[in-house]
């Protein structure tokens, strides 16, 4: 998919940019082609690790902290009102003078962030495009009481920031999910999709669990669950944990898989977790997760293991326990010392 209303706004002519013009994209999505601004010095910044591969495998200068300077900044709404408005407010300082061009779906909350642009700086263009809007302005300092704060404690002490998984507090689901942790867990294990460090921290409790491997994608999230859980037994992967480690070299694997992209709700992305767990798994190893009731994975659990057992649940969450990965007794697989 192109930039569809930013392609619209430019064949149009309602906007123009210069063919030689810098450009910083901020957190395109991944489906993004950034084809209308092909032949400009483009850059862009992702936090999101297979967002960032895909961008920098097609050759684009990729990075995590844009500076610039530039004379553009594309700026794509995300899900949270506060990230949002700290993308604009690094938008402004990287553009300095230059354009800020807002672009986004209604369901992300792009007539709000419209809204409260127009609040703060004059607007120099906008137009309708596939369910969602664009607008432009000039950069000019205006959301600098916007920047997106630093990771801190919130009320119950866990370090967070606007934007990462359930930033308010424990997810319901992790909770139930730490509840009915097996205590014979043992040895080596991960926690996939670790977010800002909640199953990880509880996982240290467990007295047979020597070492976790938090594998997150979520730059953000990952630097607040470095912060959260300091403890030699940890390590700390920005990674897709869904081409993440190496076969057969885990205990066991628990998880509160990702199920939507953006505000879609998407079971192949637990699915594709799930996958992964059973590749990581040695034949004797474990998964343990919650999921939410209704989402599809009984099938995918029995391509991929021997056992499969609801450990607890209630009418929202089931928490699933799964062993011995299927085929994880094949050659070229590391077998348990
Ligand atoms: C449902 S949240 C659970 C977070 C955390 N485990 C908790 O219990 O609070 C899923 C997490 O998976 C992360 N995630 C999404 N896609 C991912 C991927 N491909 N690889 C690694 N992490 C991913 C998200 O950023 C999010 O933090």
């Amino acid at each position: 998919m192109t930039l569809a209303r930013l392609d619209h706004a430019l064949d149009t002519g309602a906007l123009t940019l210069s063919q030689d013009a810098r450009v910083v994209v901020l957190e395109p999505a991944m489906e993004s082609d950034l084809t209308p601004l092909a032949g400009m010095r483009i850059s862009v910044q992702h936090s999101f690790k297979p967002a960032y591969d895909h961008f920098q495998l097609l050759g684009f200068d990729v990075t995590t902290d844009a500076t610039g300077p530039a004379d553009v900044v594309h700026v794509t709404v995300p899900r949270s009102r506060e990230l949002a408005r700290g993308l604009l407010a690094q938008a402004e300082a990287i553009a300095e003078n230059g354009l800020v061009i807002v672009d986004g779906a209604k369901t992300d909350g792009i007539d709000a962030i419209l809204k409260f642009a127009k609040s703060k700086v004059a607007i120099d263009g906008q137009m309708s495009k596939a369910h969602g809007k664009i607008f432009w302005f000039r950069a000019c300092a205006a959301f600098a009481d916007c920047a997106l704060p630093d990771p801190a404690p919130i009320a119950s002490g866990w370090i967070t920031q606007p934007g990462v998984f359930s930033a308010d507090g424990p997810d319901d689901g992790s909770q139930a999910l730490v509840a009915a942790l097996p205590k014979t867990l043992k040895g080596q294990g991960a926690d996939l999709g670790g977010g800002w460090g909640y199953l990880t921290h509880h996982l240290l409790d467990l007295p047979g669990v020597t070492h976790v491997d938090l594998v997150e994608a979520d730059r953000r999230a990952l630097t607040c669950a470095e912060k959260n859980v300091r403890d030699d037994r940890v390590s700390f992967h920005w990674a897709d944990a869904t081409a993440w480690g190496k076969a057969g070299s885990l205990d066991w694997v628990v998880m509160n898989p990702p199920f939507h992209t953006s505000r879609t709700p998407d079971a192949h992305l637990g699915q594709a977790f799930i996958r992964s767990a059973a590749r990581l798994l040695r034949p004797k190893g474990t998964l343990v997760f919650v999921a939410n009731r209704h989402l599809p994975y009984e099938t995918t659990l029995s391509e991929c293991f021997q056992q499969v057992a609801e450990l607890d649940g209630n009418s929202r969450f089931k928490i699933l326990q799964a062993d011995h990965p299927k085929g994880s007794d094949k050659p070229g697989r590391t077998k348990r010392r």
